[in-house]
């Protein structure tokens, strides 16, 4: 299964993909975590990230397609892939759309999960995520059972730098500006599949499973 998640901040991207990956065996390709570690290592990489993204602002198409490009070749996407936040450009969707076609390779869905922005300015600003195994957790929507504690490993919960409710705003429009566009580009495609992201965790997991074994 070879799979893109597409939607904004907030939609439930790495929520969603943390279970199919569990699902289906293969391995979820978040390019926010990947510049994020990149950051927290102080690599190149990661310094010429960072303004971009404590900005909200998107990185440099290069530097994410150079990623991804070479995330694929690894063995373990030999079966497929969860691409989580990339594209997120029309040049990034072109540039993904020539690495498989040289991989011999194609994609099977692209899953769009539609939220509205009031929401998901509530979801970000309660988000926190375990430091130690990186799962994610809401205060509200996806508490975990003692506050500030991952229950599954222990872990202290730390919030992301860019969940800011000033940064939010300005991912926000990002999208609606730059990424938005790949939904007509992927219904023309013929591989979209749009999904109601409003839905409670649980009924968006069961929704998307469904709809992509039947297809
Ligand atoms: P990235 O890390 O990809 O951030 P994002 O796209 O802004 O998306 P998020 O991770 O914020 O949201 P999500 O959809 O994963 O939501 P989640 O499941 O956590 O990118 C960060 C930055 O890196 C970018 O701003 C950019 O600078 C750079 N970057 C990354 N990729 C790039 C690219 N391709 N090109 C250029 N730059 C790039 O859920 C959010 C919260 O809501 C959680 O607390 C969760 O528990 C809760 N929740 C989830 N689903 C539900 C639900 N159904 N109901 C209620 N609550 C829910
Ligand atoms: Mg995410
Ligand atoms: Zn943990």
């Amino acid at each position: 299964m070879k799979l893109i998640l597409l939607g904004p901040p907030g939609a439930g991207k790495g929520t969603q993909a943390k279970m199919l990956t569990e699902k289906f065996s293969i391995p979820q390709i978040s390019t926010g975590d990947i510049l994020r570690a990149a950051v927290k290592e102080g690599t190149p990489m990661g310094r010429k990230a960072k303004a971009f993204m404590d900005a909200g602002g998107l990185v440099p198409d290069a530097v994410v397609v150079g990623i991804v490009r070479e995330r694929l070749q690894e063995d373990d996407c030999r079966s497929g892939f969860i691409l989580d936040g990339f594209p997120r450009t029309v040049a990034q969707a072109d540039a993904l759309q020539a690495s498989l076609q040289e991989m011999d390779k194609e994609l099977d869905r692209v899953v769009s999960l539609a939220v509205d922005a009031e929401a998901l300015v509530e979801r970000l600003t309660g988000r926190r995520t375990c430091r130690q195994c990186g799962r994610g957790y809401h205060v509200k929507f996806d508490p975990p059972q003692q506050a500030g504690i991952c229950d599954a490993c222990g872990g202290a919960l730390f919030q992301r730098d860019d969940d800011q409710e000033e940064t939010i705003r300005k991912r926000l429009q990002v999208y609606a500006d730059q990424t938005a566009p790949l939904i007509s580009y992927y219904r023309q495609a013929g591989v979209l599949m749009e999904l109601d992201g409003m839905l409670p965790i649980p009924q968006v997991q069961q929704e998307m499973l469904s709809r992509l074994q039947a297809s």
